[in-house]
C-alpha cells in the first residue's frame, strides 16, 4: 500500500518528507521518491529499492525548498523500477503527483491523452493524472483538479504540487485514506497519521469525496462534486506513534480483518462488467482454444494460500467443469504429477516468494503446463516466473497470519473459474449474473460481520480456556473449516483440527468428549440436514457446539450451543463470509490468553526455504 507525504510551510522540506515517509514504511513499499519546489522548478528524485537508497542519494545535494510531497510506492501497475516510482509528472513536469489507489480506466484515457500528442514514462496508472491536470489547466489548480478527478473511475488519495501555483497543495481522496495535519503557519497531508506525529497532533480525515488545498497560511476544504467549503472538525491525536501505524487497532491482525470490506473491492475493481454478466481477465492472456482444450487444473499452494485453493477447486469444477486437484506445493513438486501441455497449473502466494510454490510452479512450467500466478506482491518469483499474474491487490500483509490475503485469494478464485466457465460456455448467462451480484454485495456484508464484533467476543470468555477444538463442515463450508483451524492453531497454540462432518465417524469421533469446543459450519443447504446429523453425533459426546449459518435459518440453533449468524449469499461465495467470524475467534482468544497475535511463534511472514 503506498504512502504519500506533502508539506507546505517555511523549513526545509526534504528531512520532513523522508522522516515522513520512514513512519509509512510499515505499510510496506518497493521503491520511493520525492518532489520539491526548488527556485520555482520541480525538483524530482525517486527510486527502486528502500528509502536508504532514496536518502543516499538525495545526502549529497538534496533539493532546497520548503514545499514538496513525498510518496512510497507499492506496486500495482507496472513493476517496481525508478520511472514506476512517483512522484509522476505531465511532460513538461509543471505538475507533479503522489497516489495512492487504482485508476481502472487509465488505459483509456492513457490512449486519448497520447492521441493529443502527450508523451509518457512510465508503465503506471497514476501518469494519466498529471498528464490530465496539464490538459485541462485552467488558471487554478483547484478547479483543474476537480475536473480530472470527475474523469477517473477507481480509487485515489492523490496529491499535487505545481510550479505553477508554488505556494499551493492540492489533495483529493476518493477511497484511500488521506489525513492532514495542521501546525504553526506549516501544514501536512499524508496517508496515515504517524506521518505527521512528530510535528502536530492536531488533525482531521478528508472524507471521500472531499478536496484540500493547503498553503503556507491555511487549509481549505472542499465538496469535490459542488465546490462548496466544508468545515472539518479538528482532532486531537492522543495515541502515540507505533499504536497509531496499526490505525488504531492493537494488532496488525485486526487492522488486515477489518481492511477486507476495501480489499475485496479492490481485487473485484475492474475486473466485473458492469452489466454483472462477465468477468473481465485482460491480465490473462490464455487462448481461447486453450481454455477449452484444458483437461485438468492444479493448484499449488502452502497453508493459508492452500485452503483458498480447496474453495477454488469446488468453485472451478461447479463451474468450468474441469477436474480440479489441490495440491500442497511442498508435496507436488516430489510426487511426479501428471501434467502435459493440456494442463493449467495456479500457483497461489500471497508473497509470491515461497519457496515451495515457486519450485512446484516451475516445475508444473517443465512439464508443459500453462501457469498461473495469483499474488499480492507485484514483481515477485512467482508473478515474473508464471505466464500469466492475477494481482489481489490486497495492500501489504503484516501480520504473520493471513487474513486479507485469503479472502481476496478466494474472490480471485471466483474470477478464474467464472473466466473460464464463459470461455467453455458451462455456464449460463443468468447465474453467473447471480453470482457476480453476491459478489459485488461481499464487501458490505464483511463489512456487517464486522460491525457486530461484540458477538463474536462474548464467545471469548466461555472458550479461551479450551485445549481441543474441532472445525466441522462439509463441501465449501469444509474448505473454510480447514482454514478457521489454521487460524486458530497458529495464533493461540490451541490444538485444532478441520473434519469433513461425514469422516468424524470413522475415527477421530473416539475423541470427542466433555470440554471439546466444536465449531460446526453451516452455510450449505444442500447437505444442511447432514450437517445437522453431524452435529447431533457430537452434542451426544458433550462436546459444546458453535454452529455458523445464514440470518434467518431457525433450525440450526435448535441443535448447537449458540449460533454465529452470517448475511446469506450465493453457496458458491459463502465463504469469504464464514471465515470473518472465525478470524476473529481465533484472534480474541489468543489475546485472552496472552499470545503474541501478530508474531506467533516458530513462524515466519514469507518462508523462502524449503
Ligand atoms: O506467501 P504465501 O501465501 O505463499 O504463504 C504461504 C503460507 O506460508 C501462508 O499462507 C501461511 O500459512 C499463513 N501465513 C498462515 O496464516
Amino acid at each position: 500500500m503506498c504512502g504519500i507525504v506533502g508539506y507546505i510551510g517555511s523549513k526545509k522540506v526534504v528531512p520532513i518528507l523522508l522522516e515522513g515517509l520512514e513512519k509509512l514504511e510499515y505499510r510496506g513499499y518497493d521503491s520511493a521518491g520525492v518532489a520539491v519546489l526548488e527556485n520555482g522548478k520541480l525538483a524530482i528524485e525517486k527510486s527502486v529499492g528502500k528509502l536508504q537508497v532514496l536518502k543516499d542519494k538525495l545526502a549529497d545535494g538534496a533539493p532546497q525548498g520548503s514545499v514538496g510531497i513525498g510518496h512510497t510506492r507499492w506496486a500495482t501497475h507496472g513493476r517496481p523500477s525508478d520511472e514506476n516510482s512517483h512522484p509522476h509528472t505531465d511532460w513538461p513536469n509543471r505538475f507533479a503527483v503522489v497516489h495512492n489507489g487504482i485508476i481502472e480506466n487509465f488505459q483509456e484515457l492513457k490512449e486519448e491523452l497520447q492521441a493529443k500528442g502527450h508523451q509518457f514514462r512510465s508503465e503506471t496508472d497514476t501518469e494519466v493524472i498529471p498528464h490530465l491536470i496539464e490538459e485541462n489547466y485552467d488558471g487554478n489548480l483547484e478547479s483543474t483538479v476537480r475536473k480530472v478527478i470527475d474523469k477517473l473511475d477507481g480509487s485515489y488519495a492523490m496529491v499535487v504540487l505545481s510550479e505553477v501555483e508554488p505556494q499551493k497543495l492540492v489533495a483529493a481522496r476518493k477511497d484511500s485514506p488521506l489525513v492532514v495535519g495542521l501546525g504553526e503557519k506549516e501544514f501536512f497531508v499524508a496517508s496515515d497519521i504517524p506521518a505527521v506525529l512528530n510535528h502536530t497532533r492536531k488533525t482531521f480525515i478528508l472524507e471521500d469525496g472531499e478536496m484540500a488545498v493547503l498553503t503556507p497560511e491555511n487549509v481549505q476544504v472542499f465538496d469535490a462534486d459542488t465546490g462548496e467549503k466544508i468545515t472539518k472538525e479538528v482532532h486531537v491525536v492522543t495515541w502515540d506513534a507505533q499504536e497509531a501505524e496499526k490505525g488504531g487497532f492493537d494488532h496488525f491482525m485486526l487492522k488486515e480483518i477489518f481492511e477486507q470490506p476495501k480489499a475485496l473491492r479492490e481485487t473485484m475493481s475492474g475486473r466485473l462488467s458492469p452489466d454483472n454478466k462477465r468477468v473481465v481477465l485482460d491480465e490473462v492472456r490464455i487462448s481461447p482454444e486453450f481454455i477449452k482444450d484444458i483437461q485438468r487444473i492444479y493448484i499449488v499452494a502452502c497453508g493459508t494460500a492452500y485452503h483458498a485453493g480447496m474453495v477454488g477447486k469446488y468453485f472451478i469444477e461447479n463451474t468450468a467443469q474441469i477436474p480440479v486437484e489441490v495440491d500442497i506445493a511442498s508435496e507436488f513438486r516430489y510426487r511426479n504429477p501428471l501434467v502435459n501441455e493440456k494442463t493449467l497449473v495456479i500457483a497461489i502466494s500471497q508473497s509470491g516468494e515461497t519457496a515451495d510454490t515457486l519450485a512446484a510452479l516451475r516445475e508444473a512450467k517443465r512439464k508443459g503446463a500453462h501457469a498461473i500466478a495469483v499474488t499480492n506482491v507485484v514483481g515477485s518469483s512467482v508473478a515474473r516466473d508464471a505466464d500469466d499474474v492475477i494481482y489481489t491487490w490486497a495492500g501489504p500483509e503484516i501480520a504473520v497470519a493471513s487474513t486479507k490475503a485469503y479472502t481476496t485469494q478466494l474472490i480471485a478464485m471466483f474470477l478464474v473459474g467464472l473466466y473460464l466457465a464463459q470461455h467453455r460456455d458451462t455456464i449460463s448467462a443468468g447465474e453467473a449474473e447471480v453470482i457476480i451480484k453476491a459478489m459485488r454485495d461481499l464487501p458490505q456484508q464483511t463489512q456487517a460481520i464486522l460491525d457486530r464484533l461484540d458477538e463474536i467476543k462474548g464467545f471469548v470468555s466461555k472458550y479461551a480456556k479450551c485445549e481441543d477444538v474441532f472445525f466441522l463442515g462439509r463441501s465449501l463450508d469444509y474448505a473454510v473449516a480447514l482454514e478457521g483451524s489454521l487460524k486458530l492453531k497458529e495464533i493461540s497454540y490451541i490444538h485444532a483440527e478441520a473434519y469433513a462432518a461425514g469422516e468424524l465417524k470413522h475415527g477421530t469421533l473416539a475423541l470427542i468428549e466433555d470440554g471439546i469446543l466444536v465449531i460446526a459450519l453451516a452455510t450449505q443447504m444442500d447437505v444442511f440436514d447432514k450437517m445437522v446429523s453431524n452435529i447431533r453425533e457430537v452434542k451426544a459426546r458433550d462436546a459444546a457446539v458453535v454452529g455458523l449459518t445464514f440470518e434467518g435459518n431457525k433450525e440450526l440453533a435448535k441443535s448447537v450451543d449458540e449460533t454465529v449468524y452470517i448475511p446469506g449469499t450465493h453457496k458458491l461465495t459463502a465463504p469469504v463470509l464464514t471465515v470473518v467470524p472465525l478470524q476473529l475467534l481465533a484472534y480474541y482468544i489468543a489475546v485472552a490468553r496472552g499470545c503474541d497475535v501478530d508474531k506467533p511463534r516458530n513462524l515466519a511472514k514469507s518462508v523462502t526455504v524449503e
